[in-house]
Order: C-alpha cells, then sequence, then structure tokens
C-alpha cells in the first residue's frame, strides 16, 4: 500500500511538471519573432512591458538615455526643464545608449513608454530614428502607461512623425491579458 502511494505521488508531480512545461511553452510559441522596446523613469512602462512579455513571451530591452533624467528634468511645471523643452521643441533628440537587437530575428517590436505631454517621450523619437531603416518592415505595436491620458495622442504623433513605419494601434496599460491578446490580432 506504502509503496502504491509513493507511485502515484511520484505519477502526480511528473503529470504537474509536464503541464506547466507545456505552458511555458505556449506562452512562448505564439509564431510571432518579437521584442518589447521600452523607456521606463519611475518604472511603470517596465510594469506594462512586462505585461506583455507575459503574454508574447518576448523578450525586453530597456532604453537609457545616454544622459539620465534627473527629477528636475522631468518637472514640467518648469518652462526650463529639460522634458518641457524636448515637448515645446519637437527636433529635439536626446541621445541613448545602443541596444543590442538582432533585428533580421524579429518581425514585430512592441514599443513601451510613459505618456509625457500627452504623447511619446522624445527618447522614443531618437529610438525610431536611429533605427528606422531596420524597422521598416517590421510591424510596430506601441503601448504606454499615464496618469490618465488614453494612447490616441501618441498614436496620432507617432503616424504623423514616422508615416513610413507600420505602426499599429497603441494600447494604455495595464490591461487584462484577453485584451492584450485581442490587441495584438488586430
Ligand atoms: C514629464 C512628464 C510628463 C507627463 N505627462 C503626462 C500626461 O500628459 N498625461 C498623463 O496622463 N500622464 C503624464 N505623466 C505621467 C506618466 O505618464 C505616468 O506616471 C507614467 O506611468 C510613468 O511611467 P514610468 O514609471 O514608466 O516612467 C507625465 C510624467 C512626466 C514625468
Amino acid at each position: 500500500m506504502h509503496i502504491l502511494k509513493n507511485i502515484l505521488a511520484m505519477a502526480a508531480v511528473i503529470t504537474m511538471s509536464c503541464s506547466s512545461m507545456i505552458q511555458a511553452q505556449a506562452k512562448n510559441n505564439n509564431n510571432m519573432k518579437s521584442v518589447i522596446v521600452y523607456f521606463t523613469h519611475s518604472g511603470n512602462t517596465e510594469l506594462a512591458a512586462k505585461q506583455v512579455a507575459e503574454v508574447t513571451g518576448s523578450k525586453m530591452i530597456r532604453l537609457l538615455p545616454e544622459q539620465p533624467y534627473s527629477s528636475e528634468d522631468v518637472n514640467w511645471v518648469n518652462k526650463q526643464s529639460r522634458c518641457t523643452q524636448e515637448h515645446l521643441n519637437q527636433s529635439l533628440r536626446p541621445a541613448i545608449k545602443p541596444i543590442d537587437i538582432d533585428f533580421a530575428m524579429v518581425d514585430t517590436v512592441f514599443v513601451g513608454f510613459p505618456i509625457w505631454w500627452h504623447e511619446e517621450p522624445a527618447v522614443i523619437r531618437t529610438f525610431l530614428d536611429n533605427y528606422g531603416e531596420q524597422l521598416k518592415d517590421k510591424v510596430i505595436f506601441p503601448f504606454c502607461t499615464s496618469y490618465e491620458s488614453p494612447m490616441s495622442e501618441a498614436d496620432a504623433t507617432l503616424k504623423k512623425g514616422y508615416p513610413s513605419l507600420k505602426i499599429r494601434k497603441g494600447l494604455r496599460l495595464p490591461a487584462k491579458s484577453e485584451e492584450i491578446k485581442k490587441w495584438i490580432k488586430q
């Protein structure tokens, strides 16, 4: 009887580990060769990127400005602050550190950012400018986090600024997994 109990317990363990292996495989097996590139200042967009990674199995790559933003830099009340200046002068492109992506290996790029001044921060424009050539044949899914602003204004500025890129409608996160799945099917 004791031996039978042990055999049954072992069988249960094996079944459970097989099922979690299958689940892990299913997560990455979405026929999508994708990567998540994101910028975050205070961490919210990194959590959002993790949500997208949970659903898609994509690797996450953080964009880092060469010169990090200080708290005074992101003080939007101050007209002279770096973020306000970057908003007022849309041609500004803060330098970013090079990123390690083999674009030949991906067909979809998720691009995440916090909404700054109702739209994408200038760092994202630097990324799209610097890597525009490699991004030309990719499908781009933008996503954002914000206090309250919807994604729609960033959708509009991205479309206007990068008409030659295949940019899909964006999503504001956090969102339910089902919503993320629906979004990437568009
Ligand atoms: C410079 C700056 C401008 C912002 N502008 C907006 C805005 O226009 N609308 C909004 O809802 N939130 C705005 N926010 C809030 C951020 O979008 C929000 O806190 C976001 O989740 C931060 O993401 P992070 O933690 O990844 O940096 C702004 C924040 C900063 C620092």
